[in-house]
């Protein structure tokens, strides 16, 4: 199998998703992968994008223990033409839940043939100095461990194609858990210290920042991935909203035990 024509599609607005699928793509040999950044809202034609590629790597934040749904509708436009896939999750070290096996049906819906799984740890989007929930991830025993993954996916492509298991078996339930968003919240911006570089607005997966002026953003498109937040050169931009700050302390206290990413081949 040529691992050059690998693909990575991804959704990664604080690029934690983006760089464990780098590390399993460094273990596949596929330094020089194809990249499907899902989070620029433009990555893929409205119209549709057929896969030709040997293999993909298809790796999703966690929100709320399942995919973003921004995510979900980006992908939909792909199709997978029976091309073998590696499904990963990303999650800040609290829980997973149905996120990897919504991703393994989103997956074969599209027509991929879902054939190894993963479920990383990155850093929480939520995470600051004060309320650090899983700091520094993916480090480098996680990036070791995505290597590890990628060179086992190879040395099983290698070995046996035209076999891969038609539905792979991964944690989760089915109906998948249900959310309820929180409305209404988006990062305040400390205009004192802005500079309406616009960095923020290149930033946001969902254009939810005026570019005129990247204090103000649209509440309702905003999904709080905190991408503007780390971002900012200046350090503008926080999540402070109280109901945010009360989950990020309940994370801090209940979610710091370091958790080990976990994979199915
Ligand atoms: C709205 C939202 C919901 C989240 N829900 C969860 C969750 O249910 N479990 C968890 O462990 N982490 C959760 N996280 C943390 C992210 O999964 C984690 O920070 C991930 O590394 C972000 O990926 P990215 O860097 O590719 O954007 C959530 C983050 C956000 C913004």
């Amino acid at each position: 199998m040529n691992m050059e024509s690998t693909g990575l599609i991804y959704f990664s607005p604080t690029h934690t998703t983006r760089k464990v699928l780098e590390g399993i793509a460094q273990g596949l040999q596929a330094t020089d992968a194809r990249h499907f950044d899902l989070t620029q809202p433009d990555a893929i034609p409205q119209s549709s994008r057929n896969m030709n590629q040997d293999l993909v790597v298809i790796g999703a934040p966690v929100y709320a223990g399942r995919l973003p749904p921004v995510m979900v509708s980006r992908f939909k436009r792909i199709r997978g033409n029976g091309v073998p896939a590696v499904i990963v999750v990303v999650y800040g070290n609290r829980e997973y839940e149905d996120a990897l096996i919504e991703l393994r049906d989103l997956a074969l819906e599209a027509g991929f043939r879902p054939m190894a799984a993963g479920a990383f740890i990155g850093e929480h989007s939520y995470s600051t100095t004060d309320l650090p929930i899983a700091a520094g991830r993916p480090d480098a025993g996680d990036m070791a461990k995505a290597q590890e993954f990628g060179k086992s996916i190879r040395a099983k492509l290698m070995t046996a194609s035209g076999e891969l298991s038609e539905c792979l078996q991964v944690p989760g339930s089915i109906p998948y858990k249900e959310v309820n968003s929180l409305p209404g919240i988006a990062p305040a911006t400390n205009e004192a210290v802005c500079t309406k570089c616009a960095t923020c607005v290149s930033a946001c997966p969902t254009a939810a920042i005026d570019r005129e002026n990247p204090g103000c953003t649209d509440t309702e498109r905003c999904i709080r991935c905190c991408a503007c937040v780390k971002v900012c050169p200046v350090k503008a931009k926080s999540l402070d909203d109280p109901r945010i700050k009360q989950i990020a302390a309940w994370l801090h206290a209940n979610f710091s035990d370091r958790k080990e990413p976990e994979t199915y081949v």
